[in-house]
């Protein structure tokens, strides 16, 4: 018997044809995937004409072919949708069009010029849209929406106006590879790893991030079907944390990225951490070595305050937190308040370093704390100071 994969028809004539990628276990050579990822896309057939939004990444392109397939002949698509130039979402492009002559690409001005530098494309092929422009499915109408940098250059949405679903390509995603195919049959709150996948991914950008969901008020949305993770059938909590998300509002949280070679950065952090959650704010210690990266964007996206403990190495910050700081700053998070603590044996350095990383963001860096050998008692009283000044701030 041949093998048949799961497609899900989510609305009328709307099917998920997406892949799960159970084995993938990092995205862009950085980010963690615990849980893998999916690679969502959909196809809407009209009475007159269907359309693909998005594909899948290379290695499941055969697996899209099948699935469009169990809908339809996929030498009859006529148009494929290009939400995203990045690889995960457009490389499967040249396979569908090398199974049908029709099909248009329909892609953002941006969109278009990616693809052709990336994939080995037709330039006719391609037919660019703006925000606000339609397309005409017979009894089903596609609209194109504007969303740049989400978090390409060239990116925009694709909403279902007699529907209300919208197809956002990366925004509203989670690297999750389930078998459930809706975020209300999870079985936890989906939620966490959006908020992780919003700090790896959205968070750099969340200015445009915020102007989208301006545009989206528009809208009547009754379904979110992103690129990767789950579809959301009753948006609103997913849309309410996302313009949490991309508001500069942050919970009463201090994250400490810390590594400690011989105990001392150790002692110090864990004085630090009890002197912030004595006061009822959330401290939440990250000790680099041993914990994802992905949970660390998660809690990068609403800290108010980050301290960065280290020992001084080779005159400098301990690599792994020179790595985990400069990340940080990268992702841009809305953090209010830096510092550092750090111990050494015989001269510092590391906080000079961390304190030119911290430099250029909006954050104001506290006095940091050097300490030679093992934190003495007027050491941690020090620690203390800096936790309860925190705590004055951040309440
Ligand atoms: Fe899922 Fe930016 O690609």
């Amino acid at each position: 018997m041949a093998f048949s994969r799961e497609v899900r028809e989510i609305s009328s004539d709307v099917y998920w044809v997406g892949v799960r990628d159970w084995e993938r276990k990092f995205f862009d050579k950085l980010v963690p995937l615990p849980e893998g990822t999916t690679y969502n896309a959909y196809l809407v057939q009209g009475e007159e004409k269907t359309a693909l939004v998005d594909t899948v990444n290379p290695g499941f392109e055969e697996d899209l072919e099948e699935k469009v397939g169990q809908v339809m002949d996929p030498g009859e698509l006529d148009y494929l949708i290009m939400n995203h130039a990045e690889p995960d979402h457009a490389n499967g492009l040249s396979h569908m069009l090398s199974l049908a002559e029709n099909p248009e690409i329909l892609a953002t001005k941006k969109g278009k010029d990616m693809a052709l530098s990336l994939y080995d494309l037709p330039e006719e092929k391609f037919r660019v849209v703006e925000g606000g422009d339609t397309l005409d499915l017979g009894d089903k109408t596609l609209e194109f929406i504007d969303a740049p940098w989400l978090h390409w250059p060239e990116t925009m949405f694709t909403y279902f106006r007699e529907e209300g679903i919208l197809f956002p390509s990366d925004f509203f995603g989670a690297h999750i590879a389930t078998p459930k195919l809706y975020a209300d049959e999870f079985r936890e709150d989906v939620l966490k790893y959006a908020k992780d996948y919003f700090g790896e991914i959205m968070m750099p950008f969340r200015p445009r991030a915020a102007k989208a969901l301006d545009k989206l008020e528009d809208y009547e949305i009754n379904t979110i079907a992103p690129s990767h993770g789950v579809i959301y059938r009753n948006p609103e909590k997913i849309l309410e944390a996302h313009r949490s998300w991309t508001s500069s509002e942050v919970e009463e949280k201090v994250l400490i990225p810390y590594i400690s070679m011989w105990g001392s950065t150790a002692k110090m952090v864990k004085v630090l951490r009890e002197t912030i959650a004595a006061e009822g704010v959330d401290a939440v210690p990250f000790e680099v070595s041993s914990q994802s990266l992905n949970s660390l964007a998660g809690e990068l996206v609403d800290s108010a305050g980050i301290v960065f403990g280290t020992p001084t190495v080779l005159a400098g910050p301990h690599p792994q937190i020179i790595y985990i700081a400069t990340l940080a700053k990268k992702l841009n998070p809305p953090t209010k308040y830096f510092g550092v603590v750090e111990s050494h044996g015989w001269a510092g350095g590391a906080v000079r370093e961390l304190s030119n990383l911290v430099e250029g963001t909006s954050g104001e860096l506290l006095d940091p704390i050097e300490i030679k050998g093992s934190p003495e008692e007027e050491d941690l009283e020090r620690v203390v100071g800096l936790g309860e000044k925190l705590v004055e701030k951040i309440k």
